[in-house]
């Protein structure tokens, strides 16, 4: 029998990709899959723990047990997770979410008319930076990073600016890391550094050495 390490703990994961409406019929979104979200959620559930899963668009089924909630674009996804801040114990923010958004949302299926047209865009609120300013000094922030180059400077900026206790930054550059793929490529860090470099590993495994990471930190007088 082993250790329920996140006994009675909320953690509320989010995963997947926002999707971003142009008009009723098209939209912007990223690659997402939802693996990674979804496989600490399932983790979470596993070792005990009260889990709330706020999902974007995934090509997965999610895990049973946990409490889930669809969202579509960064604002529903922001709302979904603010409201249901205070009650939590650990933020992990997996999901992929657009940076940017279409400026305006068409009512009806935009025409084919001229040869070029532009979109304007507006800038999402950065949701793990909002928690990271609302969150009480007992509640653990996670974020992910996902980049292609300099990932250790551009994950401490991201901890930093974002407030989290971990981050966890996956190489999008090695084969098998990343979005859409069963297995995951990942650094963590915390603001001291570098916290653990893991190998080649299925999401699932990911989720168990992060979540162990986290159930550690949760004990230690949080
Ligand atoms: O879903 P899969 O196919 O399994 O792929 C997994 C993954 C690659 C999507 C996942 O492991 C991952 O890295 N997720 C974060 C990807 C990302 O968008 O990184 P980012 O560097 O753009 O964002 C950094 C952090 O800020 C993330 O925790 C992100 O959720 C958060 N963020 C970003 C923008 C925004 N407007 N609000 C946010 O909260």
């Amino acid at each position: 029998q082993e250790k329920r390490l996140l006994e009675g703990k909320r953690v509320l994961v989010t995963a997947g990709a926002t999707v971003e409406r142009i008009d009723p019929v098209r939209y912007l979104t990223n690659d997402s899959s939802g693996k990674m979200g979804y496989a600490i959620a399932e983790e979470a559930q596993r070792m005990g723990a009260i889990v709330t899963l706020v999902t974007g668009k995934a090509s997965i089924a999610a895990p049973a047990g946990v409490t889930v909630v669809k969202v579509e674009s960064a604002l529903e996804m922001m709302e979904a997770v603010l409201s249901r801040l205070p009650e939590q114990d650990v933020i992990i923010k997996a999901a992929a979410v657009a940076d940017y958004r279409p400026a305006e949302q068409a009512e009806h299926k935009i025409k084919k008319n001229e040869d070029e047209m532009t979109m304007r865009l507006v800038k999402n609120p950065d949701i793990a930076q909002a928690v990271g300013e609302r969150k009480k000094p007992s509640q653990l922030l996670v974020g992910f990073a996902a980049e292609t180059q300099h990932l250790e400077t551009f994950a401490q900026e991201k901890l930093k600016k974002k407030r989290c206790d971990l981050l966890v930054a996956n190489d999008v550059t090695m084969e098998g890391a990343g979005f859409g793929t069963d297995t995951n490529v990942v650094r963590i860090y915390d603001s001291g550094g570098l916290v653990e470099a893991l190998p080649l590993m299925s999401k699932g495994q990911v989720a168990a050495r992060l979540l162990a990471l986290v159930a550690d930190r949760l004990g230690k007088g949080r």
